[in-house]
């Protein structure tokens, strides 16, 4: 065991290392906010504020009272790229919203039904990504989003949703007892067939949603240069995805342009938010001390609300913010060289072997991707050097990728449950045999990757609460990393407690707030439209 704990000892972060890290990332951060050179890109989302727990309704009037005093070519310059179409809509927070969560190899379209800011009923439906089309063409990849949307708006029906302004569909979909617009009372023979309702929204002959106007608020988890709330330029691609024609463009143009080249559903995008910003939304919903967004899945990144006086970056004139959701793009922390003192040979393998390489190199020490590839190179390296297995290594244990993250979190229940039984079928199924000793080795090396991954996120946590300097701070996390490795919660609070000494906070599990989050943000932005309409 001393060999082993010595091959794997850089993989240990030192006291020493961690309060390195800590002063870098203030550093780095401090950097990105001041547009100076930074590997953390600090994007302005453009979202001013946070709902107050009693709905969307209060997301921006603290912001709006800065909109409405300045002059309409202002707010129309800090609205740029929202062009005002829903003439007819009244209250915005309310009514029908799809969202589109694009960042694994799964993406989804939701259905998001709003009721006074909250949501009060969802459908979701998945969609799988082939490779071929995380890896090639740009215009395919939106096409396919663009197919799924008119695949799943054309598979929902009217039937039990609450309509804008207190019009309810029966399951017949007929208009009884209803009370149309002008006063109009419908007998039982009167049917929606046709029927023009209150908001914009028309049943087709069929009640189905394809007539619809349907906003929609598009998840968009990659880095990219928001200029407003609904113009977003990736950087770069992360994770499972590389299509090179999409660098640099603009991911709403290209989704919109798809939907209309499709011509079948009158969904219309009206914002682009990350994953983060989703979750901190949502959580926001759930607890209003939520000031905070992670992500802990097959990425790792977070935002957080941020003095508005300190952000230099606005692409418009401002207009009495106070505080801004910043999104720090993590990942990337350390790619411009001062996080190299805690990469270890390990590390620099399984970099190699990704997908991009040099880059987003702080999220492959982290995220759900990364993690059992980590434990997969090191197990590997141990084979090699006779100290594991007996020597003898197999065809899977030596494959990239064979040894998923999610394996990692069985092998640490194993651990915590003192038991090695998930642990001896696994090494089975990877075609190794096993004795004792192998299995403690294997388990040691679970808990040394997977405790720094918590360390790292931890460090920057704290970092975000002492900057915030609140009484109280909720974290709302999202991510399967997060949900089904069994040990992170809890070395989190104990190290977020050592390195922000003194700070109250919390976290809690906001669950699909890329989805729920992309249905409120959607429906701020048709507010913001409104709001400049009125004005
Ligand atoms: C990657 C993306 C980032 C996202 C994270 C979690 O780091 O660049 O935008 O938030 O993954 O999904």
């Amino acid at each position: 065991m001393f060999q082993v704990e010595n091959l794997l000892k850089d993989v240990q972060l030192t006291g020493d290392a961690v309060l390195k890290i800590q002063d870098v990332f203030l550093t780095e951060l401090e950097n990105g906010i001041h547009e100076k050179p930074s590997s953390l890109q600090m994007e302005n989302t453009y979202i001013p504020e946070l709902p107050d727990g009693t709905g969307a309704t209060n997301f921006c009037c603290g912001s709006l009272v800065g909109y409405l005093s300045g002059t309409i070519t202002s707010i129309r310059n800090w609205l740029r790229g929202i062009v005002v179409k829903y003439t007819s809509l009244g209250v915005p927070e309310e009514g029908l919203f799809l969202a589109l969560d694009l960042g694994g190899t799964n993406f989804r379209v939701i259905l998001l039904e709003l009721y006074q800011g909250s949501v009060v009923r969802e459908e979701v439906k998945h969609y799988h990504i082939r490779e071929e089309q995380r890896l090639g063409c740009g215009e395919k990849l939106f096409d396919f989003l663009a197919d799924s949307v008119s695949d799943f708006v054309r598979g929902q029906k009217l039937t039990g949703t609450r309509l804008p302004l207190g019009v309810y569909c029966s399951s017949e979909y007929k208009l009884i007892g209803t009370r149309l617009p002008l006063g109009v009372n419908c007998s039982s023979e009167y049917k929606l067939t046709g029927t023009r309702l209150p908001l914009g929204v028309y049943c087709s002959s069929e009640y189905k949603l394809t007539g619809t106007r349907l906003p929609l608020g598009f998840t968009f988890s990659f880095p990219m240069i928001q200029k407003a709330l609904n113009i977003g330029l990736l950087v770069t691609w992360t994770k499972s995805f590389n299509c090179p024609s999409v660098v640099g463009r603009d991911a709403v143009n290209m989704l919109q342009e798809a939907i209309n080249r499709r011509g079948d559903t009158h969904v219309e995008v009206v914002a682009i938010l990350n994953d983060t910003t989703g979750t901190l939304v949502q959580g926001a919903v759930l607890d209003p001390r939520t000031t905070i967004g992670l992500i802990l899945g097959t990425g790792s990144n977070a935002c957080y609300l941020e003095r508005a006086d300190r952000v230099q970056h606005w692409e418009q004139q401002r207009h009495g913010e106070k505080q801004v959701i910043i999104d720090i793009e993590w990942g990337a922390f350390g790619d411009n060289g001062t996080l190299d003192f805690i990469k270890t040979d390990f590390d620099r393998i399984v970099d190699k072997n990704s997908l991009i390489a040099n880059s987003f190199m702080f999220e492959k020490y982290i995220g759900g991707k990364y993690m059992g590839e980590i434990v997969r190179v090191i197990l590997a390296r141990l084979t090699k050097d006779c100290l594991l297995f007996g020597g003898e290594t197999s065809d899977t244990l030596l494959t990239s990728g064979a040894f998923t993250t999610s394996f990692v979190s069985i092998i640490e229940q194993d651990t915590i449950d003192d038991t090695s039984e998930n642990t001896v079928e696994i090494l089975r199924k990877l075609g190794l045999s096993c004795d004792e000793d192998d299995v403690a080795i294997v388990k040691y090396v679970c808990e040394v990757v997977s405790n720094r991954a918590a360390l790292l996120v931890s460090v920057c946590l704290s970092t975000l609460l002492s900057r915030q300097d609140r009484p109280d701070v909720t974290i709302a996390v999202d991510g399967s990393l997060y949900k089904y490795h069994p040990r992170l919660k809890g070395w989190m609070n104990k190290y977020i407690k050592l390195l922000a000494p003194g700070r109250k906070f919390q976290m809690l599990l906001a669950e699909d707030g890329s989805g729920k989050g992309a249905g409120l943000v959607a429906a701020i932005a048709l507010k913001l439209r409104k709001r400049l309409q009125d004005s």
